[in-house]
Order: C-alpha cells, then structure tokens, then sequence
C-alpha cells in the first residue's frame, strides 16, 4: 500500500500555494513539467491542473521538527533517511512522470522570486517523495504555446489536454455549462433529454446515419438537433425546457464547424420575440459574467442587446453574422447606377439598361451593385490590394473586383472605369461613399449572393489587414446583435420555387401573412440569429402553430397534404392537438466558448476534436468495417478497399 493516497491526502493543487503557506507543510500530487539538476540540488516543477509549484529536493534541509515528528510517526523512514531517499529518487525523474511529495512551503529568498508564475514567490523543500508512474518521454514538450503541428497534437490529444491553454478553455466550458443549468432552471426551464436515434427526415443539415440490426434495410439518422422533440415538449404541456445536448451534422467542416457539437437548446410556450431574447440575454450575461470573460452589464447597461434587421444586415455589411468591432461599411450603388444611366462604364450600363427595360426588378433585384472604400489611411500598395482580390477567388461565382484610386482631383487611377466614367457619376460615386483622394474604391456588380460573399469577405479581410480587428479572437470587444425578420422563402431561380429559408414551421410576421397568396417573396418572419463578433453563436424562431396559416406556407411551397404528412407525420399531428404558441432558440456552445476563450478554431474548445477532413488523429476513426459486419447489418460497401470514390 503507498503512503501516498492512502495516508496522505493532498492538501493544496500545486497553482494554489502563496506567501501565506510559507511555513505549512503540503502535500502535492502532479506530473514533472521540468526538471533542473544543480548537483546538490534538484529543480522540478510539478505540474496540476492549476498551475505549476516549484519543489527541490536538497539532501541538506534542516527539516522542521514538527514535520520531522509527524514523519517518524507514521514508523516510516527517519527524516534524514527520507530526504536522502527522495533525493535518489528525483535523480531519475523524467519529464510527466507522475509524483506525490510532501514538504515545506518556503519564501524562494530575494533575487529567485519569478513574477510571472502566481506561485513564484514560494517553493517546496521536499521532505519525502513517491513516483506514482512513469512517463515515456512525450513527442513534443507540454508548454503553453508550441508550435507542434496540430494533427500531431491532436494524435497525441491526452497530453496536449495537459497543458494550461486547454486546461483553462476545458474549465471555462465546465464554468459555461455551469452558469447555463443554474440560471435556465431558475427561469422555470426544465432539462429534458431528446433521442439521438431519430427519423430521418428530408432538408435542413445533411445527417449521419446509422442502420438499423433489427430492421435490416432501415436506417436511423443521428439528430441534427432536437427542433422536432423540443417542440413536442411544449405540445406535452413542459413549458420551458432547455438541454445542454450534442447536436451531429454531415457538413463541410471549417474553423467554426464540427460534425458533432453542443448546443444550448430551449423552447418556451406562450411567448413572443422578446420573451425569447430577454431570456437568452440574461443567460449570456450570467455566462459572461461567471466566466469572468467581460461585464457585459457596463457594455449594455440598459441590459438589451441591440437588433438589426436581416435586411440592414445584408445591405450594410453583406452577410447576416455582421462583426461590429470595426466599420467599412459596404454602400448599395444599384438606385445611383440606375439614376445615372451606368455613369459611362459599359459594365454598368448594361445592368442600368435591365432595371429601366423592366427585366430586373428592383424589389428582387437579379443583380446589385455594391462598393466599399478601402481608406487612404490603409496604404495599401497594389501588390496588397491585389491579394486581397485573389482571397476572394474562393468564393463562388465571384468573377474579379474592380478598384478605382481616387487620385489628384479626384480622378479615378488603377481602374478598368476610369477610361469610360463619366465625372457625374465619379462625383456622384464619392459624395455617395464620402471617398477621398488617396482612397481606394472597390466595387462588385452581379448576383446579389455573390456581391454579397465577395463584399463582406473583402471588408473583414480588409478590417484585418488594417488591424481594425484581430485575425482571431476578440481583441478585447465584444459586439452583440440580434438579427431579426429574415424573409420566409428564398426564391429559387433554376426551379421557379419558392423554399423555406429555414424550416417550414417558421412563423411569418403577422402583418405580411396576407402576402402569403400576393406575393410571398417579401414575407418576413419571426426568426432570429444571435451574433457575436462576426460569428453567429445563436439562432432560433417563433413556430408556426396555427394550422391554418401553415396550409397556406405549404401551398407557397407547393407541398400538397399527402406530401406534408409524409415529411412532417407526428409533427403535423401534434401540432393539431393543443399546440401552445412556442418558440425557441439554440446557442452554439462551442462556438460560444471559442469566442469566449479567444480560441481560433472549434477544435481548441473541444476536448477530443474531429480534423477538418472528420478524422478523429487519436483514434483513428471513421475506420473501414469487415464486410461481415456490415452484412450483419444488411449494408454493403461499394468503395473499393482502401478507396475514397465509390467503385
Ligand atoms: P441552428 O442550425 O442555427 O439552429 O444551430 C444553432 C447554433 O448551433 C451552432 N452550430 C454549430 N456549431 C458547430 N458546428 C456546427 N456544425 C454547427 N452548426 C450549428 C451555431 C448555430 O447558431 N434547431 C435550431 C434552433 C431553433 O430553431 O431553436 C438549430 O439547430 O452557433
């Protein structure tokens, strides 16, 4: 049986020791992060979950007599014996061994106090010692920042988690989920749990499936998240619910998207917009506030965040997660491009000439024209103005951005336009902008969607390169917004069709449900994000219950009865059976805490993270399956073996 743990409990987590331990005895129980042999003398910093102690074994410590006595007490070694025995001992100690000591907390003594460390003031002169186990000597050093390459990292995830950055972002997650039980219950919420095995249902995220032993042929899928479930707990009378639950999507993964992550999910019965927002504030205060990240009560103290619509949203900064740290706003030049006959740019007067023959409609416009001014103050050379043009290849559609310098007298330089501009339409073009010489204006003409893409990627690429806003993290500000009211349907060219913009049991604002029939394009509804800094880390609606006014959002859709009982079965049902008015919303908690911790990817706040390409670097998995296996399950691969293409 060891001494250690069976009969000496720790006292302290090795960060917690202070000047006001010096003279206490201690025990402590951690891994050797280094170790400095000094002959005499042995250094190592042992390492917990709270932070380093320094403690030295010097087999010339005058050991304290009230220690000495409780150490012969227990009819183990003599205090000398001991110290000399801990000593050998921690000759052979290697980096992540695994120790229990117990010893005398010191001053370190004037000149070897180190600042940087909250226990730098003090050591531990060790008295005896165990090694609990060994260590393999790791394949890369446990330091707070390393630049060991991530999938190594990832490989060897168990000891990555050792070191303080992921240590504090892991107990920063416990802290969130913490802040969010307490504070829902108290608001009358209960935490109730949903199926992970669900039906598969056509639309939304694309699912993981999963078949089925017991009906062979049959699959399950994996939820996307619990929508349905959530709203059956307000058909069944729950009320309020919420769950702190792992929601599984089949989705191209990028920074701020894994396959499996956490949702905050509520739903509330009887409500409105505002019920739902004025909850989910106070959680986000509660959650700010207990992680210490920010007092959100002196940035907001009215206690609100602030809402802007989808479409302000769209217009003024190109996408609906705006990051408000910065300006450069984009400015819509469709109406002055049309008043001004395309202002002489041939480009342009090809757009203004389908908006006056009445082939493009200004209300659902086919195409826009949009233009941000990238400041003088910026002094961006060409070669710079032209990476940031080539960043915005990756996007879909985008065809090249045309640029104008305004120089000497306004004239425009380094442009396609400048041959053609007319001066109405360049003066006219700066009084609009407020472009001065020295700026460069940058313009996009085209599909809206994809003058959108191109222009909001071009603002945050440019709000970095001008350091308006760090390349990751919050810089110290943190900027809310609601975004409310997008538009019901989205309208699809190639199709003719109207689709849900989100899911089809979105509540359209009351006053446009007469346009239902009219002209459902421009039917907004009660659906909302919730962005911080530039990342949407929330959304949510107010349902549609009233079956009535959901036939009629079918028939935009073109879904007959039939159809609609196929798709939507138990949910239909449901609704028809005393469905309370509901709504609801879901917070991205990973994406949450990344911005919280200043983290730049989702995998720095997930414990055990899948790469970018779904692996999982520890494990291994997804792994291939013995066609035996899947015979058992009535599946049959038709990827050949050790492929990635189906044969
Ligand atoms: P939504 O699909 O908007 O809504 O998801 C809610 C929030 O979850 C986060 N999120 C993700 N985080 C990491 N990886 C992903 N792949 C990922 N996908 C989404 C985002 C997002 O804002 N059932 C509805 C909610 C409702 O209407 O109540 C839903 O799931 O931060």
């Amino acid at each position: 049986m060891s001494r250690f743990i069976d009969e000496l409990k720790r006292t302290h987590r090795c960060g917690q020791l202070r000047p006001s331990d010096i003279g206490h005895e201690v025990v402590l129980f951690g891994w050797v992060a280094h170790r400095r042999d000094f002959g005499g003398c042995i250094f190592i910093d042992l390492r917990d979950r709270t932070g380093l102690a320094q403690i030295v074994f010097d087999p010339t410590y005058q050991v304290p007599a009230a220690v000495a006595r409780m150490a012969g007490a227990t009819g183990e070694l003599a205090p000398q014996a001991a110290l000399e025995a801990s000593h050998r001992l921690a000759e052979q100690v290697r980096r992540e061994w695994v120790l229990g000591i117990r010893g005398v907390v010191i001053h370190r003594g004037e000149g070897n106090v180190n600042p940087k460390l909250p226990t730098g003031e003090v050591e531990v002169r060790v008295v005896e010692a165990e090694v609990f186990n060994r260590a393999e000597t790791p394949p890369f050093a446990l330091e707070d920042s390393i630049n060991t390459d991530e999938e190594v990292r990832l490989q060897y995830r168990y000891l990555d988690l050792r070191r303080a950055p992921l240590q504090r972002t892991l107990e920063l997650r416990h802290r969130m989920n913490q802040a969010t039980r307490a504070y829902l219950s108290q608001e009358g919420c209960l935490e109730l749990e949903t199926p992970v095995l669900c039906k598969y249902t056509p639309g939304g995220a694309r699912n993981f499936l999963v078949p089925s032993r017991l009906s062979l042929g049959k699959f399950y899928a994996l939820a996307e998240s619990p929508q349905l479930f959530k709203q059956l707990f307000m058909v069944a009378g729950f009320d309020r619910y919420f769950q702190i639950v792992k929601c599984f999507r089949d989705e191209d993964l990028r920074l701020d998207r894994q396959p499996e992550f956490t949702q905050i999910d509520v739903e509330l019965s009887f409500c409105n917009q505002d019920d739902v927002f004025a909850l989910m504030e106070g959680l986000l205060f509660r959650i700010f506030e207990e992680t210490g990240v920010a007092d959100l009560r002196a940035l907001y103290p009215e206690g609100r965040l602030p809402r802007m619509s989808f479409a302000d949203s769209m217009d003024r900064f190109g996408n609906d997660k705006p990051d408000l740290r910065f300006g450069l706003e984009l400015r819509d030049l469709t109406d002055l491009v049309i008043a001004e006959d395309g202002g002489g740019i041939p480009l342009l007067q090809g757009v203004a000439e389908k908006f006056k023959s009445g082939e493009y409609r200004r209300e659902m416009p086919a195409a826009i024209v949009k233009a941000l001014v990238i400041p003088a103050a910026a002094g961006f050379s060409r070669p710079q103005l032209e990476a940031l043009e080539k960043g915005l290849r990756e996007i879909k559609g985008f065809a090249g951005l045309a640029r104008a310098k305004v120089g000497e007298g306004g004239v425009w330089t380094q442009s396609p336009f400048a041959k053609h501009v007319t001066e109405a339409f360049r003066l006219a073009v700066h009084a609009a902008l407020g472009a001065k010489e020295g700026d460069v204006v940058c313009f996009q003409v085209g599909k809206p969607a994809v003058v959108n893409a191109a222009m909001s990627k071009l603002r945050l690429d440019v709000g970095k390169a001008m350091k308006l806003i760090p390349e990751f993290g919050h810089g110290g500000v943190w900027k809310l917004l609601w975004v409310v009211n997008p538009p019901l349907f989205d309208y699809d060219d190639e199709t003719g069709r109207y689709q849900p913009a989100h899911h089809a049991f979105t509540r359209p604002v009351d006053e446009h449900v007469p346009w239902l029939d009219s002209d459902p394009g421009r039917v907004l509804c009660y659906r909302y994000d919730l962005v911080l800094n530039g990342f949407e880390i929330g959304g949510g609606s107010i349902r549609l219950h009233d079956p009535e006014v959901q036939q009629r959002v079918f028939s935009v859709l073109g879904i007959e009865e039939a159809a609609a009982k196929q798709m939507f079965g138990f949910l239909l049902d449901a609704l028809r059976s005393g469905a309370p008015p509901h709504g609801g919303i879901a917070i991205g908690m990973d994406r949450l805490a990344m911005l919280l911790s200043g983290a730049a990817t989702l995998r720095e706040v997930i414990p055990f993270p899948k790469t970018n390409q779904g692996v999982d670097m520890m494990s291994g998995a997804p792994v291939a399956i013995e066609a035996r296996q899947l015979e058992e399950l009535g599946v049959r691969s038709v990827v050949a073996e050790g492929g990635n293409e189906p044969r």
